[in-house]
C-alpha cells in the first residue's frame, strides 16, 4: 500500500523526533518515498545528517534557501508529496498550523499544501492539556487536519499522561490510512458541489444559498473510503476538501462542461444547486442605474447536468446520484424526480425555510431507490455524508 506513496515528512523540535528517525526507515522498508523536512528546533534534537542519511534525499531546513528554490520551490515540495506527515508535532507547530501563520519552511509548507495532513503530537502533558493546544487541536480537527496519538504514558520529562508520540507502527498505520486503504481504493468518482454563479453582467450575478458543505462532505467521506474524487464545484462558501481534484467552476454551463471532461467515473453524485436558469444575452459592461429605465432580463434554460449524465448512451457511470430539495411533497417529488432524470438514487430534503437546512449544518434524507424509500434521521452534513459514501462502496462492490 505505501509502495511507490510519497511522504513529506516535517520533523518538529521534541524529544521525540528520534522516532522519526525510526519511523523513516519504517516507511522506506514498505518502499514509501520520504521527503523530510526538518525545523530549526527539530535539528536540536537531530541531527539533518541522520535525518537525510535514512531517508536517502536531501532535508529541507530553510525557507529562503536560494539552492532548493531553483530546484524545487516550497510550494512544488508542498505539493509533489501524496501525504504530508508532522511526527512529532509540537505545540508550537500546532500554534503556527491553527493560527496560518507561515514564517518557516515547515509552517509554510503546511499552508500551501493541497495534500491531506497528518499530524502525531508529542508535548508534556500539561502542554497537551492547556486549552490554548485544546482550541488549536478543535480548530485543526475542523479543518480536517487528521490526528494519529498522542498516546499515554511515561514522559521523557519525567511526568505521565497524555502527550507522548504515537510509536512509527502507529503512524505508519495511520498513514496507510490517511492514504485511502479503503474499499472505494482505486475507484474514481465524480461529485459536484456548490451553487452556480449566473451573470447578469461583469459584476452582478443570479445565485443561490447553497453554501457547498453538503458536496464537500461527500466529496471528504469519498476521498476517506480510498476513492479517486474529481470535485467539480461551483462558488461555494466552504473550502474544496483536501485530497481531491477540485476543478472550480461558475455557470451551469461550465459546470457540465468539466462534468464532460472528467475521466470516466464509476459513480457520479449531483450535489451541486444548479440554476435551473441563465441570463440570455448577460451585458459585458455593466449596466446603469441611469439608462433608459428598468433592465430587463431575458431567461433561458440551463443544461440539466444530471439528467444528462444519467441518459448517457455510452460512459455512463454505474451509479448515478442526484439531489430533490424540495419544499412540500418530499418523497413524491424525488421519486418523480427519479424516474424523470434516469438516476439511479435519489436523496431527497425539505429545504423549506423553517428547517434550516440550505447553508445549516444538518441534513434530513429520503434515500429514495428503485428498492422504495429509506427515511435517515436528522443528521449532521458529515453524517450524511459517511452513510452514502458507505453505500456507494456497497452498491460498487
Ligand atoms: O431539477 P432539480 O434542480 O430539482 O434537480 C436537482 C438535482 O439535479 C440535483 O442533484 C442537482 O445537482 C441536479 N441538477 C443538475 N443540473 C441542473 C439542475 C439540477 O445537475 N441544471
Amino acid at each position: 500500500m505505501l509502495q511507490g506513496k510519497s511522504i513529506l515528512l516535517i520533523i518538529g523540535g521534541g524529544i521525540a523526533a528520534f522516532k522519526a528517525l525510526d519511523l523513516i526507515r519504517r516507511l522506506r522498508e514498505r518502499g514509501a518515498r520520504v521527503t523530510p523536512v526538518l525545523t530549526g528546533a527539530g535539528a536540536e534534537f537531530v541531527t539533518p545528517l541522520s535525518v537525510s542519511a535514512l531517508a536517502g534525499e536531501k532535508v529541507h531546513q530553510d525557507l529562503f534557501d536560494l539552492t532548493a528554490e531553483a530546484e524545487m520551490g516550497h510550494i512544488e515540495l508542498s505539493r509533489a508529496a501524496d501525504l504530508v506527515v508532522v511526527a512529532p508535532a509540537t505545540a508550537d507547530l500546532m500554534g503556527k498550523m491553527a493560527g496560518g501563520l507561515a514564517n518557516d519552511l515547515a509552517s509554510t509548507l503546511l499552508m500551501a499544501t493541497d495534500k491531506r495532513v497528518l499530524i502525531a503530537p508529542a508535548m508534556n502533558v500539561r502542554m497537551w492539556d492547556h486549552p490554548a493546544t485544546r482550541r488549536n487541536a478543535g480548530t485543526l480537527r475542523g479543518d480536517g487536519i487528521l490526528f494519529v496519538g498522542p498516546n499515554n504514558g511515561d514522559m521523557a520529562c519525567g511526568e505521565f499522561g497524555p502527550g507522548r508520540m504515537a510509536e512509527p507502527l502507529e503512524i505508519v498505520d495511520a498513514i496507510d490510512t490517511a492514504l485511502g486503504d479503503g474499499p472505494l481504493r482505486g475507484r474514481h468518482v465524480l461529485v459536484t458541489s456548490g451553487p452556480t454563479h449566473e451573470p447578469i453582467d461583469p459584476v452582478r450575478y443570479i445565485a443561490n444559498r447553497s453554501s457547498g458543505e453538503q458536496g464537500a462532505a461527500i466529496a471528504a467521506a469519498l476521498r476517506d473510503l480510498g476513492a479517486r474524487v474529481t470535485f467539480v464545484t461551483g462558488p461555494a462558501s466552504v473550502p474544496a476538501p483536501a485530497g481531491v481534484e477540485v476543478v472550480a467552476v461558475e455557470t451551469a454551463r461550465q459546470m457540465l462542461e468539466a462534468v464532460e471532461a472528467a475521466d470516466p467515473a464509476e459513480a457520479a453524485i449531483f450535489a451541486a444547486a444548479v440554476a435551473d436558469w441563465h441570463v440570455t444575452g448577460a451585458s459585458d459592461q455593466k449596466i446603469k442605474k441611469d439608462a433608459s429605465g428598468l433592465p430587463t432580463l431575458g431567461f433561458a434554460e440551463n443544461p440539466d447536468i444530471l439528467a444528462t449524465v444519467s441518459q448517457r448512451d455510452t460512459g455512463r457511470p454505474a451509479l448515478v446520484i442526484g439531489f430533490a430539495a424540495e419544499t412540500e411533497n418530499v418523497v413524491e417529488n424525488a421519486t418523480a424526480k427519479r424516474a424523470r432524470k434516469g438516476c439511479d438514487w435519489v436523496l431527497a430534503n425539505d429545504v423549506s425555510p423553517e428547517t434550516g437546512i440550505m447553508g445549516g449544518a444538518e441534513n434530513k434524507v429520503h434515500m429514495v431507490t428503485a428498492d422504495g424509500v429509506e427515511e435517515w434521521p436528522r443528521l449532521d452534513k458529515h453524517e450524511v455524508a459517511a452513510r452514502l459514501a458507505a453505500k456507494i462502496a456497497e452498491a460498487l462492490g
